[in-house]
């Protein structure tokens, strides 16, 4: 299959199969950078069930950026005690308190990257979901579920970036949002680490490793 074709089968897929998480909006609407935001940062170091319950208590107690800027830092620290890694929430109140004082949030992901605790990844997301931006997000999932369609086999340092530049060709117009957020949801429950699940795959016909007949061998990476 042309790999091209790809988006379009898994935006379809998304728009059945999408998980409902709190931090999205409903089909069409207007996403909240500050949601976005916050979720990312929440999710880098813990599980959606884990993180979800931190997500309702902020944006209960601080509703928006401004509010969250306006936190006393110890208010902000108790309030993440147990998800873990204070530097991120000591570069959250920074972040918040910059964009508070900027009056707006920038919207691509080479500005956005210039943020307090703001990495590669967590730029494109926002700029992709929150902005609508051409933007990728490649996290540890993005990189297997596309180690597997491409059956990636190479030095794997070089891969990542031949795969990065791969998933920004392959970002569909007018819905990047969705296409960073369908990757996650099939890198969570279809094309998992150990046991990917082929027979549901909305896009097992354009996985060159599926066609091997081991896609759980895949990524390839060279021992540590
Ligand atoms: N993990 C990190 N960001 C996520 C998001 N926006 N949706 C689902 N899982 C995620």
């Amino acid at each position: 299959e042309d790999l091209n074709k790809l988006p379009a089968d898994l935006l379809a897929w998304f728009d059945r199969h999408g998980r409902d998480l709190p931090w999205r909006m409903a089909l069409g609407e207007r996403r909240d950078p500050y949601r976005v935001w916050l979720a990312e940062i929440m999710l880098q170091q813990t599980t959606i069930p884990h993180g979800t319950p931190y997500f309702h208590k902020f944006t209960d107690r601080w509703p928006s950026v401004e509010a969250l800027a306006a936190a006393k830092d110890e208010e902000v620290m108790t309030a993440w005690a147990g998800l873990g890694y204070y530097a991120r929430a000591r570069n959250l109140l920074k972040c918040a308190r910059e964009i508070a004082e900027r009056g707006s949030w920038p919207e691509t992901a080479v500005e956005l990257k210039k943020l307090p605790g703001i990495g590669p990844y967590t730029a494109g997301a926002i700029a992709a979901i929150a902005f609508n931006q051409p933007a990728a997000a490649v996290d540890g999932n993005v990189d297997r579920v596309f180690a597997r369609l491409l059956a990636l086999k190479g030095d794997w340092a070089q891969e990542k970036k031949r795969l990065h530049k791969e998933v920004e060709r392959l970002v569909p117009e007018g819905r990047p949002g969705d296409f960073a957020e369908a990757l996650m949801d099939l890198g969570a429950t279809v094309c998992t680490p150990t046991k990917p699940n082929c027979l549901i795959c909305p896009v097992s016909g354009y996985c060159r490793a599926k066609a091997e007949g081991e896609p759980e061998r895949y990524p390839i990476k060279p021992p540590k």
